[in-house]
């Protein structure tokens, strides 16, 4: 065949929606440019099949009323770049490996944790760690825009909400209910506080009658919400906080990798006070930044005291 044949085959075969002679084509393809020589576009079309083939959990689109209400991101945190107390850690990681061994588990009439509730203060991880357990599990990140779920009607609310744990079972996936909060911060002029309710608790009669095979996560940092109902729902509840002095040094020395190899980074800690960790992770990327743009060949410890000293200005004073 010649060049023309084979794009005329995947132009064919794609109309049809045959996915499967689409592919075959394309890796003949592959195989007839690495004849001519051609091997790195060879290659490149070698990769995208690899990568399709991987991502075929992505492939089904959203039915029209999803479009706009759920996102889906590419998950790339590694468990490495989440530092966390330990106690914190274990159980992000006992989530992870129940999911791994959920066969074995259902062979004893056992269920992994899928219900995950994950409470904290602002910055300390928690969005990160659902992208962290989606990367780990190689599953897609979905992510529910909550403010876009709660319209005027109750029932519009809840018939979102049906459509949503309908894609749950239907998908694998991590399902993410991001800062539930947000719904009651937004409208708490009115009587506010009990239209969250009403969202609230229909979200868990349906967490409840949940029976798929995705993950569920939902976020807060509003402790007043965690009440015992709450938390009945859930088949974990992971709770973050600042991070502690040994957090502090973990967290500079990843954020500043190659940066800080020759500083003591144990100086800076006194000077990090009731700063989170995406407040240190952004005085780190301060530092770096002006190091690149001054053309300093290094960084300094002064420099990064600086820009922790800058973060700690804006974060206590409002
Ligand atoms: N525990 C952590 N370890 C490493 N980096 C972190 C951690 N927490 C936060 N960061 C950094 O800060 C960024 C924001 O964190 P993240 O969105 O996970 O915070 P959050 O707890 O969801 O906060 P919020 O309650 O404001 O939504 C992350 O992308 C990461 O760069
Ligand atoms: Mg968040």
């Amino acid at each position: 065949m010649a060049k023309a044949d084979y794009l005329i085959s995947l132009i064919k075969t794609h109309y049809e929606g045959d996915a499967e002679r689409f592919t075959t084509v394309a890796l003949q393809t592959a195989a007839y440019e690495a004849k001519l020589g051609h091997v790195f576009v060879a290659e490149e079309i070698r990769n995208l099949v690899d990568k399709a083939k991987a991502n075929k959990f992505r492939t089904k689109t959203f039915s029209s009323d999803l479009e706009g209400l759920i996102i889906e991101s590419e998950a790339d945190l590694r468990r490495s770049d989440l530092i966390v107390s330990e106690t914190t850690q274990s159980k992000i990681d006992r989530v992870i490996s129940e999911f791994i061994q959920r066969d074995k588990l259902r062979r004893h009439n056992l269920q992994n944790r899928r219900k995950i509730l994950l409470s904290g203060p602002p910055g300390t991880g928690k969005t990160m760690t659902a992208s962290v357990i989606a990367h780990e599990l190689g599953l897609p990140l979905y992510t529910v825009l909550m403010d876009k779920l709660v319209t005027k009607f109750m029932g519009e609310t809840s018939a979102k909400l049906r459509q949503i744990f309908g894609l749950i079972q239907q998908q694998v996936g991590v399902y993410l209910f991001d800062e539930f909060d947000a719904i009651g911060g937004e409208r708490s002029r009115e009587n506010d506080v009990g239209e969250m309710r009403r969202v609230l608790n229909s979200f868990l009669q349906f967490i409840e009658r949940d029976n798929s095979e995705s993950l569920t996560i939902a976020i807060t940092n509003n402790r007043r919400l965690l009440d015992t109902a709450l938390f009945r729902r859930f088949d974990d509840v992971i709770t973050y906080d600042l991070p502690n002095e040994e957090e502090k040094l973990e967290l500079l020395q990843n954020r500043l990798g190659p940066y800080a190899k020759d500083l003591n980074l144990k100086r800076l800690l006194p000077q990090i006070n009731g700063l989170s960790h995406a407040e240190i992770a952004l005085a780190c990327l301060d530092a770096i930044k002006t190091t690149v743009l001054d053309d300093k060949k290094k960084i300094t410890n002064a420099l990064i005291s600086k820009a922790i000293e800058e973060r700690n200005l804006a974060y206590h004073s409002h």
